[in-house]
């Protein structure tokens, strides 16, 4: 890329060398691991602590303040490639040629041409949806235009493909109903049908978005421009104007730093959706379902509530007073993994500074913010209390035009490219999620006849 004179560029690799100074962020290779089934773990409540599965896709040093997709670091990734290239490093494995990133460019762009969804998604009455709610919708429609398209091309490919039994994946279509064997076909095109419609989802639920946002507002959905990249496309798609080369910049790190995270809530649930071999639509809609929890991908949106409700930077020590004595929760702080500054907020502060100068939605708030950053951290950074993802990415998003019910899809827009590299990967070896339960109810009750039942007592809290 052409980045390096950039003052982005400087930003990002100036947050980079601040990361490695304070908590020496860079991926620690003694991680890299065989895992050698079955493991041992610790499990606690909601899984935590337990391995679902392996895998290549990225990494996160909770302790050192660390990610990296594919073993490159995400300052790298920020500072010199774009959404586009990242997207094929995930999905692919490795970075690509000028070639390749110019077919898997276009293709995307192709596939921002979703006019048939559009149109069916026009007839719901989108600006009275929750917009997740409309996404959701949107992807299941995508599925039932799409599955025949991604087939076609699957076919189309299938005389590229080898017919070496190491490279045949396990999940083909039962054969046969009474026996339900699994049938090794040559020349399968099911992998390739999957990385067709993983494209596919990687730029529709773009075009979903922006179009949902635009319906909000009563406006027609606007077809892609081709002289864009996908983050250009992304902000004209939503807004009507063409962003300026900064703005799509901006957008682009930011598309780029929500792109996978891990094993977290909508990832997991997007996997254990294409663990029973359902098709990549049904799974990125369960991933979408996931990310629509304010304790998942909504606390940025409620961050600028906070912000705005603090009101000024004179307010911030008092505030967080307050609220501490009141053991609340501060929006946009903490982490489950990260105990030391997440690095996704260290590239979004000063991009939020940028985005938002000038900005009459965004007045004032930055400074709000940055005083309250300094604020949580010295009451709490002893605890590895610091700003996470979305503590900045609303002010991010708010710079860049985009309303503050839109904060959540645009997270979502981003993470299919995550989801789906995940889903890729995992279905190579597939094996159907299936967890146990603790069994804690009653045992041996005997069952009384509904003229002899008495109403059951309560207990009394
Ligand atoms: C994200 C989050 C759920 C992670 O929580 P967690 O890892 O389970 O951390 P815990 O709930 O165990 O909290 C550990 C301690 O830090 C405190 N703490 C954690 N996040 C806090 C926050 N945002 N504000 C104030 N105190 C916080 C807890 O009160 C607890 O204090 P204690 O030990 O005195 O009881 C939590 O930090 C949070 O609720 N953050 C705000 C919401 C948010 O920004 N979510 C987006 C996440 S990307």
């Amino acid at each position: 890329m052409h980045f390096e004179s950039d003052r982005i560029t400087r930003l990002i690799l100036a947050a980079s060398k601040k990361a490695h100074r304070e908590t020496g962020a860079s991926p620690d290779s003694r991680i890299v691991k065989i895992v050698e089934w079955p493991v041992t773990c610790t499990v606690g409540p909601g899984l935590e602590g337990a391995i679902a599965c392996e895998s290549k896709v990225g990494y996160v040093n909770g302790a050192q303040g660390g990610l990296s997709y594919r073993g490159y670091d995400i300052f790298d990734l920020c500072a010199h490639s774009n959404y586009e290239e990242v997207c094929f490093l995930l999905l692919i494995g490795n970075l690509p040629s000028k070639a390749e990133l110019r077919g898997f460019s276009d293709k995307l762009r192709d596939y921002l041409h979703i006019p048939d969804v559009l149109r069916q998604l026009a007839g719901f009455p989108i600006e009275r949806m929750n917009p997740m709610a409309a996404l959701r919708l949107g992807t299941n429609l995508m599925r039932h235009e799409q599955t025949d398209l991604d087939f076609l091309r699957g076919k189309a490919d299938e005389a590229k493909i080898g017919t070496d039994e190491d490279s045949i994946p396990m999940e083909t279509l039962p054969r046969g109903e009474e026996h339900a064997i699994y049938e090794f076909r040559r020349r399968q095109p099911i992998r390739d049908r999957n990385l067709a419609a993983c494209c596919r989802l990687i730029s529709g639920v773009a075009s979903m978005a922006a179009a949902i946002a635009r319906m909000r507002e009563g406006h027609l959905p606007l077809a892609p421009d081709p002289e864009l990249s996908y983050a250009g496309n992304v902000l004209y798609m939503t807004s009507g104007e063409r962003p300026s080369a900064e703005e799509t910049r901006i957008m682009d790190v930011a598309l780029i730093l929500h792109a996978d995270h891990g094993m977290n809530a909508s990832t997991f649930a997007a996997l254990v959706v294409a663990s029973t071999l359902a098709d990549v639509y049904s799974s990125v809609s369960a991933g979408i379902g996931a990310l629509t929890g304010p304790l998942h991908g909504g606390a940025n949106e409620q961050v600028m509530h906070m912000l705005r409700g603090i009101g000024s930077v004179a307010n911030v020590k008092p505030w967080v007073k307050a609220t501490l004595a009141e053991k609340k929760r501060v929006m946009g702080f903490g982490h489950r993994v990260y105990k030391v500054y997440d690095p996704r907020a260290r590239v979004l502060a000063p991009l939020a500074a940028l985005s938002g100068r000038g900005k009459v939605a965004n007045k004032g708030l930055f400074q709000i913010a940055a005083a309250l950053e300094t604020e949580i951290a010295s009451r709490l950074g002893k605890k590895g209390i610091f700003p996470n993802v979305d503590f900045y990415s609303g002010l991010v998003y708010t710079g860049l035009g985009i309303s503050e019910r839109m904060f959540t899809p645009m997270f979502a827009v981003s993470r299919v490219a995550g989801w789906t590299a995940r889903i890729l990967e995992y279905l190579k070896n597939n094996r159907i999620f299936r967890p146990r339960v603790m069994y804690s109810g009653a045992v041996d009750r005997h069952y009384v006849p509904i003229a002899a039942r008495r109403p059951a007592r309560r207990k009394k809290r």
